[in-house]
Order: C-alpha cells, then structure tokens, then sequence
C-alpha cells in the first residue's frame, strides 16, 4: 500500500500537530527551507495549547496556525469533532504528530489510515506506550541503565506506539546524563533528523506498507 499521495502529481500537503515548544516542528519548516524535504508543503499547524511556542514559529514563517483545545469545548466528543474539522479543512495527504499530546479520535485515525505519522523518542519498543512521554521517556531509560537509546517515527494506528516504523536513530547514553540532557542529545542526534527524512520519503513516494511492515526504497 502506498502512503501519502499520488506521486509526481502534486506536493504533498503536511498538516503538524503540536503541543509544546516546537522543535520537531522547526526541523521540518527547516527541511522545507533548505530542500531536504521536497515535494512537500505545510499546509496547517494545529495546537491544543494556546501557549504552544510551536504556534508562533508556524506564525513566523506564515503558516496558517489554529488552537483547538478541550477547554473550549464542553465535553470530549465535541473537542474530537472540532479537531477532526480543523483537519479536514485542510484536505491535508500527511498528519504529522510531532509532540501532540492528545489521544487522537478513533475517527481521525480511521479517515487517515497509514497517513499519520509521530515521532517518539525511544528505540520503540523500548520505553513506549502509555505513559511515555517526554522526559519520562528518558527517566526510564536512565534508570533502566540502558547504553544506546535513540528516536523512532512510525504510522499511528488505534495503540500507543504500536503502528508501523518507518525510521530509527540510535544515540548513545553517557555515564553522567541526566533526563534533560539525554533529551536534548536525542533530539539533535535523532529526532530533528529522522522526522524530516521520513517526510521526504513518503513525499517522494519511497514508503510503502506490506504486512503491516514499512518498507523504503532508495
Ligand atoms: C519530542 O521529544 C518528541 O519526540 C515527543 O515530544 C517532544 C516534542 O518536542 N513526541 P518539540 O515540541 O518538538 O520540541
């Protein structure tokens, strides 16, 4: 099964969701910038938090940008709707989560099946699931004395952490780290480079799903 888009015909438009401060976010407006990632557009980001600093750098370099956040909304159901609308809108080819701390509707990963990807920073399965996110990821990984760890990017489906991988990075783990700094090591070594190369795969129509495993062409 191909992912993404009808190659050569068109760009494939990216739709991001976020929830904090952005830099995954960055590393793919940056891959756009400087042609790592070609044939490929953002064309929305998305927040559930107001005070996301992901929000500004998607304004500061004119991108549409909208909060959609459960406080506005009286109950679950219409939150998932109103998310569900935000993206729809946009006819996006590619949902990438990138720090989206939202359980997403059913739906939505129904309507977008092989079309949403997330970046977690781990060697899945490894330190993932419910639970792992953000420093937490790390934490348990220091205190698991783990030598190697890294960062994933997979398709979404119904579990946590569980759809298809599509790249991993390893990084090493030093004897002194502390959460925050294998955090910040992960990202720089890992994250900010697998997430925008995956990007520019599916764009360019290298991924292709059989048996519910990735496979990439060169
Ligand atoms: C990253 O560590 C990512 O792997 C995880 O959430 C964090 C988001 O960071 N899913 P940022 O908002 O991209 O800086």
């Amino acid at each position: 099964m191909d992912c993404g888009k009808d190659m050569d015909t068109k760009m494939l438009k990216i739709l991001v969701c976020v929830s904090g401060g952005g830099t995954n976010l960055q590393a793919v407006i940056d891959g756009i910038k400087e042609k790592e990632i070609t044939n490929a557009q953002i064309v929305r980001v998305i927040s559930n938090n107001r005070n996301a600093y992901a929000l500004e750098r998607a304004v500061k370099e004119g991108i549409d940008a909208v909060c959609v956040s459960p406080k506005d909304y009286t109950d679950r159901e219409r939150f998932h709707d109103a998310l569900l609308r935000a993206v729809e809108e946009k006819a996006p080819d590619l949902i990438v989560l990138a720090g989206f701390l939202v359980v997403l509707p059913e739906e939505l990963i129904k309507r977008y099946r092989n079309r949403i990807i997330n970046i977690h920073p781990s060697l899945i399965p490894s330190f993932c699931g419910q639970g792992f996110y953000g420093l937490k990821v790390h934490e348990k990984a220091l205190e698991r004395g783990v030598k190697v760890t890294g960062a994933t990017v997979h398709f979404v489906d119904e579990g946590t952490d569980t759809g298809p991988i599509i790249l991993q990075q390893p990084v090493m783990v030093e004897e002194d780290d502390t959460p925050e700094i294998l955090q910040k090591r992960v990202m720089e070594q890992a994250e900010w480079k697998i997430l925008p190369r995956a990007i520019d795969d599916i764009a360019n129509g290298r991924v292709t799903i059989k048996d519910g495993k990735v496979r990439r062409s060169r």
